[in-house]
């Protein structure tokens, strides 16, 4: 099974001609509602990815006692993902307030709200040991990443962590804990900039430094550059990535953390997971929604055809 432990949003989306700069106002004609948060962006995507007969994804979560929540869990039960380990908690649900540009730019500001209240404790070990993929993000208070990061390490999953947001506010003994229960670390390259600042690891090539330093596969993602594989000990691999039309890559990361993490759990080799996750993140591009541009499996393997 794959356990999304992680945050749950609503994503209020303005397209504008321009983003914002501190003390501008610009004006958008409109706003769009969408479901997002990243822990269940890379669920719906892991979701989708999977093959029919095998949908064994659960999310755990916590979601506010408000309609938003109510909202935010159907849907993702709609997708075929166990949701009887989200909570609903006395607090607002994760907002996030993102406005896109025309480019297919993004800006986000995320109200956490609900998410800072997750729980890894409130998973009982029977349930952690048959998990063989967990995913974590950091929109939810790292202590509790860090703790289900051991117990499920304990139980026998693979680990797999995107660093997004990337956050320097973990102490660094702290931090160097957490990471060495992760497996699999998937980072932006400011992403891994900021990690390897707080590691306080010298400058240079940032995902060399985190995969010799932590000893752990850390897969870089360069957004129209492809992605890029580090290993301890390895020369670099490179995946390109799928030329595609750009409507808004917002999300465009959780598709590829969870098709990853789909691949991971089939047992596929690193780098044709890698290669699977990419086309799929660039094919949900094409699409407005951090959601709604996940593709299904069948359209990957379309893709992946032409
Ligand atoms: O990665 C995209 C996501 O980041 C959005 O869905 C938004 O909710 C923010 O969490
Ligand atoms: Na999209």
């Amino acid at each position: 099974m794959i356990l999304v432990f992680g945050s749950i949003n609503l994503d209020l989306v303005a397209r504008v001609p321009k983003i914002a700069r501190p003390g501008e106002t610009v004006l958008a004609p409109g706003y769009d509602r969408f479901f997002g948060g990243k822990g269940a962006n890379q669920a719906v995507a892991a979701a989708r990815a999977l093959a029919p007969d095998a949908p064994a994804i659960a999310f755990c979560g916590a979601v506010g006692d408000d309609a938003f929540g109510a909202d935010c869990i159907a849907n993702l039960a709609g997708e075929g993902i166990d949701v009887s380990r989200i909570e609903a908690v006395s607090a607002g649900t994760g907002c996030a307030f993102i406005t896109v540009e025309h480019a297919g730019e993004n800006a986000i500001t995320v109200a956490s709200g609900a998410n800072r209240q997750i729980r890894a404790d409130g998973l009982d070990d029977a349930f952690l040991a048959a998990v063989d993929v967990a995913v974590l993000q950091m929109e939810v208070p790292w202590e509790e990443n860090a703790a289900l990061a051991a117990r499920a390490r304990a139980a026998g999953a693979h680990v797999l962590l995107n660093f997004a947001p990337a956050r320097l506010d973990i102490p660094i003994e702290k931090l160097r804990g957490f990471l060495e229960e992760i497996d699999t670390l998937v980072v932006n390259e400011h992403e891994a900039e900021t990690l390897a600042l707080g590691l306080g690891l010298g400058g240079g090539d940032s995902g060399r430094l985190l995969a010799e330093d932590l000893s752990l596969t850390v897969i870089v993602t360069l957004g129209a550059e492809g992605t890029r594989l580090v290993q301890a000990g390895q020369p670099d691999w490179h995946s390109p990535a799928r030329k595609v039309e750009v409507v808004d890559t917002t999300g465009a990361g959780d598709t590829f953390v969870g098709v990853l993490a789909t691949g991971l759990f089939e047992g596929l080799p690193v780098r044709r997971a890698i290669e699977r996750a990419g086309l799929a993140a660039s094919l949900s591009c094409t699409k407005a929604g951090a959601q709604a541009g996940a593709p299904t499996r069948a359209a990957v393997d379309t893709a992946s055809l032409a």
